[in-house]
Protein backbone atom coordinates (compact mmCIF):
# COMPACT_ATOMS: atom_id res chain seq x y z
CA UNK A 1 0.00 0.00 0.00
CA UNK A 2 1.06 3.63 -0.48
CA UNK A 3 1.68 5.70 2.44
CA UNK A 4 -0.21 8.52 3.35
CA UNK A 5 1.66 11.76 2.92
CA UNK A 6 1.96 13.79 6.67
CA UNK A 7 3.53 16.83 7.88
CA UNK A 8 4.55 17.72 11.25
CA UNK A 9 4.50 21.25 12.72
CA UNK A 10 6.92 22.13 15.18
CA UNK A 11 9.04 19.14 14.27
CA UNK A 12 12.17 20.49 16.16
CA UNK A 13 10.95 20.58 19.89
CA UNK A 14 10.37 17.73 22.50
CA UNK A 15 6.73 16.20 21.01
CA UNK A 16 8.51 17.41 17.02
CA UNK A 17 11.52 15.11 17.82
CA UNK A 18 8.90 12.45 19.62
CA UNK A 19 6.92 12.69 16.40
CA UNK A 20 9.79 11.79 14.19
CA UNK A 21 10.71 8.89 16.20
CA UNK A 22 6.98 7.26 16.03
CA UNK A 23 6.87 7.76 12.48
CA UNK A 24 9.97 5.88 11.48
CA UNK A 25 9.52 2.75 9.40
CA UNK A 26 5.43 3.68 9.59
CA UNK A 27 3.37 1.14 7.68
CA UNK A 28 0.64 3.80 7.16
CA UNK A 29 2.20 7.41 7.24
CA UNK A 30 5.97 8.65 5.57
CA UNK A 31 7.04 11.97 6.64
CA UNK A 32 7.56 14.27 3.76
CA UNK A 33 6.77 17.89 5.39
CA UNK A 34 8.26 19.16 8.56
CA UNK A 35 8.23 22.94 9.54
CA UNK A 36 9.52 25.20 12.13
CA UNK A 37 10.00 28.80 12.78
CA UNK A 38 10.91 30.79 9.89
CA UNK A 39 14.94 31.18 10.14
CA UNK A 40 15.01 27.44 10.11
CA UNK A 41 13.57 27.41 6.46
CA UNK A 42 15.64 25.36 3.90
CA UNK A 43 18.58 23.64 6.76
CA UNK A 44 18.58 20.17 7.02
CA UNK A 45 17.07 18.66 10.48
CA UNK A 46 20.08 17.05 11.58
CA UNK A 47 22.22 19.73 11.38
CA UNK A 48 19.50 22.37 12.81
CA UNK A 49 18.27 20.04 15.38
CA UNK A 50 19.32 19.07 19.10
CA UNK A 51 18.41 15.66 19.27
CA UNK A 52 16.67 14.83 23.31
CA UNK A 53 15.10 11.52 22.35
CA UNK A 54 16.38 8.27 24.04
CA UNK A 55 17.67 7.25 21.11
CA UNK A 56 19.25 7.90 18.00
CA UNK A 57 17.83 10.30 15.35
CA UNK A 58 16.31 7.81 12.21
CA UNK A 59 17.96 8.03 8.93
CA UNK A 60 15.30 8.94 7.15
CA UNK A 61 15.17 12.61 8.86
CA UNK A 62 18.34 13.76 8.79
CA UNK A 63 18.71 15.13 5.02
CA UNK A 64 14.71 16.61 4.87
CA UNK A 65 14.65 19.91 4.84
CA UNK A 66 13.27 22.56 7.43
CA UNK A 67 10.36 24.55 6.05
CA UNK A 68 8.60 27.50 7.49
CA UNK A 69 5.17 27.03 8.98
CA UNK A 70 3.28 28.60 5.99
CA UNK A 71 -0.02 27.59 4.42
CA UNK A 72 1.66 28.27 0.97
CA UNK A 73 4.67 25.57 1.87
CA UNK A 74 2.50 23.15 3.52
CA UNK A 75 0.15 23.17 0.62
CA UNK A 76 3.35 22.72 -1.27
CA UNK A 77 4.37 19.36 -0.01
CA UNK A 78 1.17 17.91 -1.04
CA UNK A 79 0.44 16.20 2.49
CA UNK A 80 -3.21 16.17 3.79
CA UNK A 81 -2.69 14.74 7.29
CA UNK A 82 -0.81 17.26 9.55
CA UNK A 83 0.64 16.21 13.26
CA UNK A 84 0.95 19.23 15.23
CA UNK A 85 3.24 20.24 18.23
CA UNK A 86 2.87 23.57 18.01
CA UNK A 87 3.02 25.75 21.51
CA UNK A 88 -0.53 26.93 22.17
CA UNK A 89 -0.78 30.29 21.32
CA UNK A 90 0.66 29.24 17.69
CA UNK A 91 -2.07 26.35 17.27
CA UNK A 92 -5.03 28.74 18.57
CA UNK A 93 -3.89 30.87 15.68
CA UNK A 94 -2.92 28.26 12.35
CA UNK A 95 -5.08 25.23 13.43
CA UNK A 96 -7.99 26.51 12.86
CA UNK A 97 -6.81 28.30 9.33
CA UNK A 98 -5.42 25.05 7.81
CA UNK A 99 -8.34 23.24 8.77
CA UNK A 100 -10.16 25.94 6.83
CA UNK A 101 -7.65 25.17 4.14
CA UNK A 102 -8.94 21.26 4.24
CA UNK A 103 -6.55 20.05 6.31
CA UNK A 104 -6.58 16.77 8.77
CA UNK A 105 -4.65 17.93 11.75
CA UNK A 106 -3.74 15.38 14.78
CA UNK A 107 -2.68 18.33 17.58
CA UNK A 108 -1.06 17.63 20.80
CA UNK A 109 -1.79 21.43 21.64
CA UNK A 110 -3.83 22.27 24.14
CA UNK A 111 -5.64 25.42 22.21
CA UNK A 112 -8.51 23.41 20.40
CA UNK A 113 -9.81 20.56 23.12
CA UNK A 114 -12.52 23.11 24.35
CA UNK A 115 -14.31 23.40 20.88
CA UNK A 116 -17.34 21.34 20.88
CA UNK A 117 -16.94 19.08 17.53
CA UNK A 118 -12.99 18.73 18.68
CA UNK A 119 -13.16 15.26 19.97
CA UNK A 120 -10.07 15.12 22.76
CA UNK A 121 -9.56 10.96 21.40
CA UNK A 122 -7.63 8.08 23.02
CA UNK A 123 -8.69 5.46 20.86
CA UNK A 124 -9.10 2.71 23.51
CA UNK A 125 -11.59 4.69 25.71
CA UNK A 126 -13.34 6.88 23.36
CA UNK A 127 -13.30 5.66 19.97
CA UNK A 128 -16.44 6.61 19.10
CA UNK A 129 -15.22 10.58 19.28
CA UNK A 130 -13.78 10.08 16.21
CA UNK A 131 -17.48 10.55 14.69
CA UNK A 132 -17.30 14.12 15.63
CA UNK A 133 -15.45 15.30 12.93
CA UNK A 134 -18.50 15.28 10.79
CA UNK A 135 -19.78 17.58 12.70
CA UNK A 136 -17.13 19.65 11.77
CA UNK A 137 -17.55 19.30 8.25
CA UNK A 138 -15.39 16.46 7.30
CA UNK A 139 -15.46 14.61 4.28
CA UNK A 140 -16.10 17.87 2.77
CA UNK A 141 -13.98 19.81 4.75
CA UNK A 142 -10.89 19.38 7.51
CA UNK A 143 -11.06 18.96 10.69
CA UNK A 144 -8.73 18.93 14.31
CA UNK A 145 -8.98 16.09 16.32
CA UNK A 146 -6.56 16.49 19.24
CA UNK A 147 -4.99 14.21 22.10
CA UNK A 148 -5.61 15.22 25.69
CA UNK A 149 -2.98 16.72 27.87
CA UNK A 150 0.03 14.44 28.71
CA UNK A 151 -0.63 13.57 32.60
CA UNK A 152 -4.96 13.61 31.61
CA UNK A 153 -3.79 11.19 28.99
CA UNK A 154 -2.22 8.74 31.65
CA UNK A 155 -5.30 9.13 34.06
CA UNK A 156 -8.12 8.39 31.74
CA UNK A 157 -6.10 5.60 30.45
CA UNK A 158 -5.82 4.26 34.29
CA UNK A 159 -9.24 5.25 35.06
CA UNK A 160 -11.60 3.61 31.85
CA UNK A 161 -11.25 0.09 32.73
CA UNK A 162 -12.88 1.71 36.16
CA UNK A 163 -16.01 3.24 34.76
CA UNK A 164 -18.47 0.81 35.61
CA UNK A 165 -17.90 0.64 39.43
CA UNK A 166 -18.82 4.41 39.34
CA UNK A 167 -16.24 6.85 40.14
CA UNK A 168 -17.57 9.25 42.40
CA UNK A 169 -14.45 11.30 43.27
CA UNK A 170 -10.41 11.63 41.95
CA UNK A 171 -7.71 12.95 43.71
CA UNK A 172 -4.40 13.17 41.61
CA UNK A 173 -1.25 14.45 42.70
CA UNK A 174 1.53 14.55 39.62
CA UNK A 175 5.06 14.11 39.75
CA UNK A 176 6.12 15.71 35.97
CA UNK A 177 9.08 15.08 34.00
CA UNK A 178 10.66 18.61 32.21
CA UNK A 179 10.41 17.29 28.89
CA UNK A 180 7.00 17.93 29.35
CA UNK A 181 7.96 21.53 29.42
CA UNK A 182 8.84 21.45 26.15
CA UNK A 183 12.72 22.69 24.52
CA UNK A 184 14.90 24.33 25.24
CA UNK A 185 12.10 24.77 28.21
CA UNK A 186 13.23 25.55 31.76
CA UNK A 187 16.85 26.58 33.66
CA UNK A 188 18.64 23.90 35.09
CA UNK A 189 19.19 26.32 37.51
CA UNK A 190 15.55 26.57 38.54
CA UNK A 191 14.99 22.99 38.46
CA UNK A 192 17.93 21.16 39.31
CA UNK A 193 17.62 19.44 43.06
CA UNK A 194 14.28 21.02 42.96
CA UNK A 195 10.68 20.77 42.84
CA UNK A 196 8.09 23.15 41.08
CA UNK A 197 4.50 22.65 42.59
CA UNK A 198 2.76 25.16 39.78
CA UNK A 199 2.40 24.14 36.22
CA UNK A 200 0.10 26.75 34.54
CA UNK A 201 -2.76 25.34 33.91
CA UNK A 202 -2.21 21.71 33.86
CA UNK A 203 -4.54 21.38 36.43
CA UNK A 204 -8.07 22.43 35.65
CA UNK A 205 -6.83 20.99 32.37
CA UNK A 206 -6.86 17.34 33.92
CA UNK A 207 -10.69 18.05 35.20
CA UNK A 208 -11.86 19.58 32.56
CA UNK A 209 -10.71 16.74 30.17
CA UNK A 210 -10.71 13.71 32.19
CA UNK A 211 -14.36 14.88 32.21
CA UNK A 212 -15.17 14.93 28.07
CA UNK A 213 -12.86 11.65 27.43
CA UNK A 214 -14.36 9.53 29.98
CA UNK A 215 -17.79 10.94 29.84
CA UNK A 216 -18.24 10.98 33.76
CA UNK A 217 -18.03 13.69 36.48
CA UNK A 218 -16.69 13.37 39.78
CA UNK A 219 -15.29 15.68 42.69
CA UNK A 220 -11.58 15.60 40.95
CA UNK A 221 -9.18 17.35 43.27
CA UNK A 222 -5.56 17.79 41.12
CA UNK A 223 -2.09 18.98 42.03
CA UNK A 224 0.95 19.17 39.75
CA UNK A 225 4.41 19.10 40.09
CA UNK A 226 7.27 19.99 37.98
CA UNK A 227 10.15 17.28 39.28
CA UNK A 228 14.23 17.15 37.90
CA UNK A 229 12.80 14.09 35.91
CA UNK A 230 13.96 14.02 31.69
CA UNK A 231 11.00 11.49 31.03
CA UNK A 232 7.56 10.11 32.27
CA UNK A 233 5.02 11.58 34.51
CA UNK A 234 4.27 9.73 37.65
CA UNK A 235 1.29 10.51 39.37
CA UNK A 236 -0.52 9.26 42.66
CA UNK A 237 -4.02 8.31 42.44
CA UNK A 238 -7.04 8.04 45.02
CA UNK A 239 -10.59 7.31 44.06
CA UNK A 240 -14.07 7.20 45.90
CA UNK A 241 -16.45 4.56 44.08
CA UNK A 242 -20.09 4.33 44.27
CA UNK A 243 -19.61 0.38 43.81
CA UNK A 244 -16.34 -0.14 45.72
CA UNK A 245 -14.38 -2.91 43.79
CA UNK A 246 -11.63 -5.32 45.57
CA UNK A 247 -8.14 -4.73 44.91
CA UNK A 248 -8.64 -8.35 42.55
CA UNK A 249 -11.75 -6.68 40.54
CA UNK A 250 -9.47 -3.39 39.79
CA UNK A 251 -5.93 -5.69 38.95
CA UNK A 252 -8.80 -7.60 36.48
CA UNK A 253 -10.53 -4.63 34.76
CA UNK A 254 -6.76 -3.46 33.38
CA UNK A 255 -5.49 -6.98 32.52
CA UNK A 256 -8.71 -6.94 30.26
CA UNK A 257 -8.78 -3.92 29.30
CA UNK A 258 -7.51 -3.22 25.40
CA UNK A 259 -9.08 -1.43 22.04
CA UNK A 260 -11.08 -2.86 20.39
CA UNK A 261 -8.95 -2.48 16.98
CA UNK A 262 -5.10 -3.15 16.15
CA UNK A 263 -2.82 -1.09 14.53
CA UNK A 264 0.56 -0.24 14.36
CA UNK A 265 0.85 1.97 17.66
CA UNK A 266 -1.53 0.14 19.45
CA UNK A 267 -0.36 -1.89 22.50
CA UNK A 268 -2.07 -5.40 23.61
CA UNK A 269 -2.44 -3.90 26.71
CA UNK A 270 -2.57 -0.29 27.12
CA UNK A 271 -2.36 -0.43 31.08
CA UNK A 272 0.08 -2.84 32.99
CA UNK A 273 -0.11 -2.96 36.42
CA UNK A 274 3.28 -4.05 37.96
CA UNK A 275 3.40 -6.03 41.24
CA UNK A 276 7.12 -4.93 42.60
CA UNK A 277 6.57 -2.30 45.26
CA UNK A 278 9.24 0.00 44.05
CA UNK A 279 7.43 0.44 40.31
CA UNK A 280 6.19 2.19 38.74
CA UNK A 281 9.60 4.36 38.14
CA UNK A 282 10.28 6.93 35.19
CA UNK A 283 12.99 5.23 34.13
CA UNK A 284 11.11 2.54 32.37
CA UNK A 285 8.41 4.93 30.40
CA UNK A 286 10.24 3.70 27.27
CA UNK A 287 9.55 -0.22 27.85
CA UNK A 288 6.86 -1.91 26.25
CA UNK A 289 5.44 -2.95 22.81
CA UNK A 290 5.55 -0.29 20.90
CA UNK A 291 7.63 1.67 23.18
CA UNK A 292 6.19 4.36 24.97
CA UNK A 293 2.78 3.75 24.68
CA UNK A 294 1.81 1.96 28.02
CA UNK A 295 0.61 2.98 31.05
CA UNK A 296 2.37 1.35 33.80
CA UNK A 297 0.06 0.87 37.44
CA UNK A 298 1.25 -0.28 40.54
CA UNK A 299 1.27 0.09 44.70
CA UNK A 300 -2.31 -0.92 44.47
CA UNK A 301 -4.04 -0.27 47.90
CA UNK A 302 -7.34 0.24 50.29
CA UNK A 303 -7.33 2.73 52.67
CA UNK A 304 -11.09 4.20 54.27
CA UNK A 305 -12.64 2.79 51.54
CA UNK A 306 -11.17 4.10 48.61
CA UNK A 307 -8.76 2.56 46.01
CA UNK A 308 -5.40 4.11 45.71
CA UNK A 309 -2.54 3.10 43.20
CA UNK A 310 0.62 5.03 41.16
CA UNK A 311 0.72 5.03 37.64
CA UNK A 312 3.66 6.24 34.57
CA UNK A 313 2.86 7.30 31.31
CA UNK A 314 5.43 8.74 28.47
CA UNK A 315 4.41 12.23 28.60
CA UNK A 316 6.16 12.49 25.46
CA UNK A 317 5.17 9.10 23.13
CA UNK A 318 1.60 7.81 24.92
CA UNK A 319 0.95 11.42 26.46
CA UNK A 320 2.02 13.62 22.93
CA UNK A 321 3.52 12.19 19.72
CA UNK A 322 2.10 8.54 19.85
CA UNK A 323 -1.22 9.56 20.87
CA UNK A 324 -2.07 11.66 18.16
CA UNK A 325 -0.04 9.19 15.42
CA UNK A 326 -2.56 6.16 16.80
CA UNK A 327 -5.42 8.67 16.38
CA UNK A 328 -4.65 8.92 12.75
CA UNK A 329 -4.03 5.16 12.13
CA UNK A 330 -8.02 5.04 14.24
CA UNK A 331 -8.92 7.97 11.40
CA UNK A 332 -7.44 5.73 8.51
CA UNK A 333 -8.79 2.82 9.75
CA UNK A 334 -12.22 4.72 9.72
CA UNK A 335 -12.29 6.93 7.02
CA UNK A 336 -9.05 5.37 5.23
CA UNK A 337 -11.24 5.40 1.61
CA UNK A 338 -11.87 9.52 1.73
CA UNK A 339 -8.22 9.89 1.07
N1 LIG B 1 6.25 18.03 25.94
C1 LIG B 1 5.23 17.27 26.31
O1 LIG B 1 5.37 16.32 27.10
C2 LIG B 1 3.85 17.55 25.77
C3 LIG B 1 2.87 16.60 26.02
C4 LIG B 1 1.59 16.82 25.51
C5 LIG B 1 1.32 17.95 24.79
N2 LIG B 1 2.30 18.88 24.57
C6 LIG B 1 1.96 20.06 23.76
O2 LIG B 1 2.61 19.90 22.48
C7 LIG B 1 2.97 21.18 21.97
C8 LIG B 1 4.47 21.20 21.68
O3 LIG B 1 5.18 21.03 22.91
P1 LIG B 1 6.76 20.86 22.98
O4 LIG B 1 7.01 20.45 24.38
O5 LIG B 1 7.26 20.00 21.88
O6 LIG B 1 7.25 22.39 22.71
P2 LIG B 1 8.67 22.91 22.21
O7 LIG B 1 9.74 21.93 22.57
O8 LIG B 1 8.78 24.30 22.71
O9 LIG B 1 8.54 22.94 20.59
C9 LIG B 1 7.77 23.88 19.92
C10 LIG B 1 7.89 23.72 18.41
O10 LIG B 1 7.10 24.74 17.76
C11 LIG B 1 7.96 25.53 16.91
N3 LIG B 1 7.60 26.95 16.99
C12 LIG B 1 7.48 27.72 18.11
N4 LIG B 1 7.16 28.98 17.79
C13 LIG B 1 7.11 29.04 16.44
C14 LIG B 1 6.82 30.07 15.50
N5 LIG B 1 6.51 31.32 15.89
N6 LIG B 1 6.83 29.77 14.17
C15 LIG B 1 7.13 28.51 13.77
N7 LIG B 1 7.41 27.47 14.62
C16 LIG B 1 7.39 27.74 15.93
C17 LIG B 1 9.36 25.33 17.42
O11 LIG B 1 10.25 25.59 16.34
P3 LIG B 1 11.72 26.21 16.60
O12 LIG B 1 12.52 25.11 17.22
O13 LIG B 1 12.18 26.58 15.24
O14 LIG B 1 11.51 27.38 17.52
C18 LIG B 1 9.32 23.85 17.86
O15 LIG B 1 9.48 23.03 16.75
C19 LIG B 1 2.54 22.21 23.02
O16 LIG B 1 1.28 22.74 22.66
C20 LIG B 1 2.46 21.39 24.30
O17 LIG B 1 1.57 21.94 25.23
C21 LIG B 1 3.56 18.71 25.04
Amino acid sequence: MNRVKTGILGATGSVGQAFVWVLREHPLFSVEYIGASDSREGKMYSEEVHWLMPCSMPGYIKDLKLSSLSIEAIKNSGCKILFSALPSDLAAKLEPELRKEGFYIFSNAGAMRREENVPILIPETNAESLQSIENQGFPGKGFVVTNANCSTTGLALALAPLRSFGIEEITVSTYQSISGAGYPGMSAMDIQGNLIPHISGEEEKMVYETCKILGIDPVILVSCVRVPVKFGHLETVWLKFTDTPSLADVKEAWKNFKADFVSHSTPKKPVIYIEDETQPQPAISFEGNPGGMTVYTGRLRKENGKIGFVLLVNNIIRGAAGGSVQNAELFIEKYGGSL
